[in-house]
């Protein structure tokens, strides 16, 4: 039967996650299997074999890809690698993975600058234009980006990182404005403040933000690597075949307050 609820199924479909050897961009990853896609992760974590051959247990193959986003000139390689292991198609890519480091902006240091620009923001340009090549070819993409809140708000002694999601905002609408009409969709998806490693030390080193913070989230939580699989099938999917250049908040209601 073909009723609407086929568009989010993602059967036959191939799919790389950059990051996607644990957290957020695992349970992301997970999501696109569950729905039926066949994944590569690709990380720089050797955890990366276990993570593939884990979730490829059941439902359509999951292979394992290492490489160093912030490594460029191994890009072409490390991209050539996905291809083949997708048998040379690639309907989605999910660019997740991230770094983060917190210090005050007056001692925050050159190379921990330079390194999460390289993979947070550079990363992602480098992948979406090689899986963009491949895309366009086929007449057909969907790129997830993942973004942050910081991209729109800079918070505190984050400021390499909030500059590198701002830059990865914009990414996401430069793609699309190139390609949305040649049947690849670019967008983002712009987690809150989730529970994950990236943000455990939090608690830590400034308690008070961090109380301040789950009380000013309106779901009165924070989020989950589960709170963000429905938007990532969604926009994985023919569902979303009229949206492009958006990028989606999922913060149990952080932005609206
Ligand atoms: N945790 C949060 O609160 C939060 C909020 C908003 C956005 N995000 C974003 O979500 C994404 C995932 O975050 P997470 O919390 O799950 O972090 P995480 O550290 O658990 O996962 C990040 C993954 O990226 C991989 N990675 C790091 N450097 C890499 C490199 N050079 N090459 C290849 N892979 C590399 C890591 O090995 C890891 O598997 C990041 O982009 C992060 O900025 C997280």
């Amino acid at each position: 039967m073909n009723t609407f609820i086929n568009k989010f199924d993602l059967t036959g479909r191939k799919a790389i996650v950059t990051g996607g050897a644990k957290g957020l961009c695992n349970g992301m990853a997970q999501a696109l299997h569950d729905s039926g896609a066949e994944v590569v992760l690709l990380d720089i974590l050797d955890l990366v074999e276990e993570s593939a051959k884990e979730m490829g247990k059941e439902g359509a193959p999951v292979h394992a890809v290492k490489g160093d986003l912030s490594k460029p000139e191994t890009l072409d390689d490390v991209y050539a690698e996905c291809l083949e292991k997708l048998g040379g198609r690639v309907d989605i890519l999910l660019n997740g993975a991230g770094i983060q480091y917190r210090c005050p902006a007056v001692d925050f240091p050159a190379d921990k600058w330079q390194k999460i620009l390289d993979i947070n923001l550079s990363g992602v340009f480098h992948m979406s234009q090689r899986a963009g090549r491949t895309m366009l070819e086929q007449g057909y993409g969907r790129i997830i980006n993942v973004c942050s809140m910081t991209a729109y708000f800079a918070s505190v002694m984050i400021p390499a990182y909030s500059a590198s999601k701002a830059g990865v905002m914009q990414l996401t609408r430069a793609f699309s404005n190139e390609w949305a009409h040649k049947g690849v969709t670019v967008n983002a998806i712009a987690p809150g403040y989730m529970a994950t490693e990236l943000t455990a030390n939090m608690k830590e080193v400034n308690p008070k933000q961090y109380e301040e913070i789950t009380g000013r989230i309106p779901m009165g939580r924070w989020g989950n690597p589960e709170d963000l699989q429905g938007a990532v099938i969604f926009l994985a999917s023919e569902a979303a075949s009229y949206v492009s250049g958006a990028i989606l908040p999922i913060d149990g209601g952080f932005m609206g307050k």
